[in-house]
């Protein structure tokens, strides 16, 4: 069986106050759980102390982009190595919104992935399709094609620990949630691209979340659906009451 997976991707809001708040508030509310892990992916900055505060607890640090060097002459940039080296555990790579706004593309994407996993970090790898993409049918297509791209010239035995987020770009920040048949039907295809590039066994094995307005009220059906293991959960996770409440749905 699959562990489900929640990840809370707070993009650029929060005090670090307000941050430090959070963590406290849930850590002590998290059980550790066979079925479902829970992941917040805060602001930069504050990902060494938010790492310090749940040290020991049953919540993990994401960030939310890195670089795809060790080191170097990039100013203003983050290594996997560092990110590691604070203890964070997962990475969000190839958000829609890095796509968009910060030239993110297939390649980058590709490199960070191998980057990632040189680093120990898990990579969370967001694919999804536009509307103007799904209004011509070409949604299969097109996050097909960016599973595959993002996980060339890596083996199965990598890819199979990765986190693939199906988002589609529609229904981010929108209030307009896929339908949960709608998100299983795109999940399943991700899992058939796995499944034709890496086998059967990867596959089964790989965690494929969906996102886009994800909230207590909606992810109880998402979740009952074969394919979806879990959320990558924007504005319902700034809140911990709302977070605390998407785990527990999930357990
Ligand atoms: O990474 C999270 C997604 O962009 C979804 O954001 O839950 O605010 O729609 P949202």
């Amino acid at each position: 069986m699959r562990k489900r997976i929640i990840a809370g991707n707070w993009k650029m809001y929060k005090t670090i106050d307000e941050a430090k708040n959070f963590a406290q508030e849930v850590k002590g509310k998290l059980i550790e759980s066979e079925i479902v892990e829970a992941v917040i992916c805060p602001p930069a900055p504050y990902l060494y102390e938010l790492a310090e505060i749940t040290k020991g607890y049953s919540i993990k640090i994401g960030a939310q982009t890195m670089h795809e060097e060790i080191e170097g002459a990039f100013t203003g940039e983050i290594s996997p190595t560092m990110l590691s080296n604070l203890g964070v555990q997962y990475v969000i790579i190839g958000h829609s919104e890095r796509r968009m706004y910060f030239n993110e593309t297939d390649q980058s994407v590709n490199k960070k992935v191998k980057a990632a996993f040189e680093s120990n970090l898990t990579p969370i790898v967001c694919v999804g399709e536009s509307l103007e993409e799904r209004e011509s049918n070409k949604t299969v297509e097109i996050v097909s094609n960016q599973v595959t791209k993002a996980f060339l010239n890596r083996t199965g035995e990598t890819i199979e620990k990765a986190v693939i987020a199906y988002e589609p770009i529609w229904a981010i920040g929108t209030g307009k949630t896929a339908t949960a048949d709608d998100a299983n039907e795109v999940c399943h295809a991700i899992r058939n691209t796995v499944e034709e590039l890496y086998g059967a066994d990867v596959a089964n094995k790989v965690r494929i979340q969906y996102g886009g307005s994800v909230k207590p009220e909606n992810i109880e059906e998402l979740l009952t659906k074969e394919h979806i293991d879990g959320a990558l959960v924007g504005g319902a996770s700034l809140d911990s009451n709302s977070f605390l409440k998407l785990i527990e749905a999930a357990s």
